[in-house]
């Protein structure tokens, strides 16, 4: 009889102990879930000197957000409904933005018009790590695929990273779209001294001399444009390597749906607007009445004319993709 009662104590003991073990590991998943989805709110915002120019935009922005997006909790939508994998998803936009070319202000009004045309602009992080393998590719995909099921509203993504085919994963692609820059302002925005806003004198006469380490070298490998486009394999790198050169060209084609060149922000924002609408719908005026005053009397100093003459003969395919590049946008503009 005692015995029976002593059992019977621990039999409540056990289911005692398995309740409160189970409620506390409930009460941490949901700790868990919320804390995913604060991080997405209190994301990182664009460069500070672009920034510094709208006063305090970021923190009434940041205000704005954290009041306007109601995240519906735990809707999951099944792979079915997210539709076919080969397809491109129209409510799914990536920036795969290459460095020093100005997606700083894309992202900056993304962020300002995501409330009016109802999407959520997410910064991803690492961008300082450009070239993946197949394992942190994939990876970058399922982060992403994460936050889409989580959030369940049109998402625009940016992170500095090469091409990835996000078919090769069966998962469905997103329209990509980028902003590239003139390749030799683009280089010389390295050797800008902000301070004085003239061009380093040091490194102006290390690219000049063959000798020594700043020139470019056909063959070696280089984070210049082009990689932006190809992707992850090495031969994507090499200077003015045809291979890159043509997947570049051939990934765009497929792939982009825009393509914009910073010279020519006017008529980048409006083949935006255009071929993208569902996100870009505005954007131009948003631009008009934010930025351009800002950038209207900004002006790179002169390139000297030898770095010129230097640069054009060794950036060889990366003009010839810039020019490119620029002749899809001029035509897409005169289409529409
Ligand atoms: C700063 O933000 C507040 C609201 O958050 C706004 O009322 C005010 O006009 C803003 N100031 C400037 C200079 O933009
Ligand atoms: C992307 O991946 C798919 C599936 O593996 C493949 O069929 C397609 O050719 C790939 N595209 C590129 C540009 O590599
Ligand atoms: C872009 O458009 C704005 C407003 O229409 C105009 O003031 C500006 O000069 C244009 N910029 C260029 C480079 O055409």
């Amino acid at each position: 009889m005692f015995k029976h009662r002593r059992t019977k104590i621990r039999w409540i003991l056990v289911i005692g102990f398995t309740v409160i073990v189970g409620a506390f590991v409930i009460y941490k998943i949901e700790c868990l879930n919320d804390f995913n989805k604060t991080s997405l709110v209190d994301y990182k915002f664009p460069s500070k000197s672009l920034l510094s120019y709208m006063g305090n935009t970021t923190e009434s922005l940041r205000k704005h957000l954290t009041s306007s997006v109601s995240v519906p909790k735990h809707i999951t939508k099944s792979l079915k409904q997210l539709g076919k994998m080969d397809e491109v998803n129209k409510h799914f936009l990536f920036l795969n933005s290459v460095p020093k070319s100005g997606s700083e202000i894309l992202v900056f009004l993304l962020e300002r018009i995501q409330g009016e045309n109802n999407f959520k602009h997410v910064r991803l992080k690492g961008g300082n790590k450009r070239k993946l393998n197949k394992i942190q590719q994939e990876e970058m995909v399922e982060e992403i695929y994460d936050i889409r099921r989580n959030m369940a509203i049109p998402l625009s993504f940016d992170r500095t990273v090469y091409f990835i085919n996000f078919t090769s994963f069966d998962r469905q692609l997103p329209i990509y779209f980028n902003l590239i820059r003139h390749p030799i302002t683009k280089v010389m925005t390295r050797a800008l001294l902000t301070k004085t806003g003239t061009y380093d004198s040091y490194f102006i006469r290390c690219l000049l001399d063959a000798k020594r380490n700043c020139n470019f070298k056909n063959g070696r490998p280089y984070d210049l444009t082009i990689p932006y486009f190809c992707g992850h394999d090495p031969r994507c790198m090499l200077l003015n390597d045809n291979w890159a050169f043509e997947k570049a060209k051939s990934n765009v084609e497929k792939y982009y749906q825009v393509v914009g060149v910073l010279e020519e922000m006017n008529i980048t924002l409006q083949v935006l607007e255009t071929k993208i609408p569902q996100f870009f719908s505005g954007v131009k005026s948003t631009y008009q009445r934010n930025l351009l005053e800002n950038y209207k009397n900004k002006k790179d100093p002169d390139i000297p004319e030898e770095i010129e003459i230097s640069l054009r003969k060794t950036l060889v395919k990366e003009m010839e993709f810039y020019y490119w590049i620029k002749n899809r946008l001029l035509s897409q503009a005169n289409k529409t």
